[in-house]
């Protein structure tokens, strides 16, 4: 999967403040960083983005999905958004996790859900304050990624994006050499707890910006961001797609 680069809109953004939005992206997005990119808007807005994106390839995502369809009030299904176009979601961010109470199993089965669709998939993980100053990050990333990946059979529709719980919004983020260490251990765990033994890309999200996109993206282990407050700006998130297209390695 060549997309890199990956704005979560969470629960923002309204019918006019996207139209802005795209337009602010072209004006300042190189037509080589397009292809990179992918943007996830709330659900209800998914079919106007794919609409006013027809002619580009920035790609529209959604930021879950169930892991099935039927008598689920409320939910909304891979096929669904299949059908309106959506071809690659997030599954299992944190504020899932945290304000859901989704589990690691049932985000297994959203995976195994999109898996069976041809879905593009970003698994979520990430550590929170309390494991970051314990010094028990590794273990926590290594559960969340053995419980949610097991014995599945893996292909490149899959990447995961570390976010660490503690730098969401906050400004406050580990150091890029610190997070190039941490999607090393990622990529050798899911390697090793893989039914095909696949390696995955690893993003990275957590107060991403394009002030310090540059050090983050010459990191060797660091395939792109998963990028919140600073992709609802169009201009801010193209600026960082080029510096993602420019980088060193
Ligand atoms: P921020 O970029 O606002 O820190 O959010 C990161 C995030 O949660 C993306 O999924």
């Amino acid at each position: 999967m060549s997309i890199s680069i990956i704005g979560n809109w969470k629960s923002n953004g309204s019918l006019d403040l996207n139209k802005v939005w795209v337009k602010d992206f072209l004006n300042s997005i190189n037509s080589s960083a397009i292809q990179d990119t992918a943007v996830c808007p709330p659900f209800i807005y998914l079919e106007q983005m794919i609409d006013l994106t027809s002619d580009i390839d920035l790609s529209i995502g959604s930021q879950d999905i169930d892991s099935s369809n039927g008598a689920r009030t409320g939910s909304i299904s891979v096929d669904a958004c299949k059908d309106i176009g959506c071809t690659i979601s997030i599954i299992g961010h944190s504020e899932r996790r945290a304000l859901f109470h989704e589990s690691n199993l049932e985000i297994r089965d959203k995976l195994i859900a999109a898996h069976a669709n041809n879905m593009q998939v970003i698994l979520c993980i990430g550590e929170t304050k309390e494991h970051h100053l314990s010094g028990t990050t590794n273990d926590f990333l290594q559960n969340q990624i053995t419980e949610s990946l097991a014995n599945l059979e893996l292909s490149d529709r899959f990447m995961i994006a570390y976010e660490p719980v503690w730098a969401i919004g906050t400004g406050d983020t580990p150091q890029s050499s610190e997070i190039n260490a941490i999607h090393k251990f990622i990529k050798d765990i899911v390697q090793s707890s893989s039914k095909n033994n696949f390696t995955p890309n690893v993003i990275y999200g957590g107060s991403v910006s394009s002030k310090n996109a540059e050090v983050l993206f010459n990191e060797e282990h660091i395939d792109g961001a998963l990028i919140g407050g600073a992709s609802l700006n169009g201009k801010e998130f193209a600026q960082i797609a080029n510096i993602y297209k420019d980088r060193g390695i």
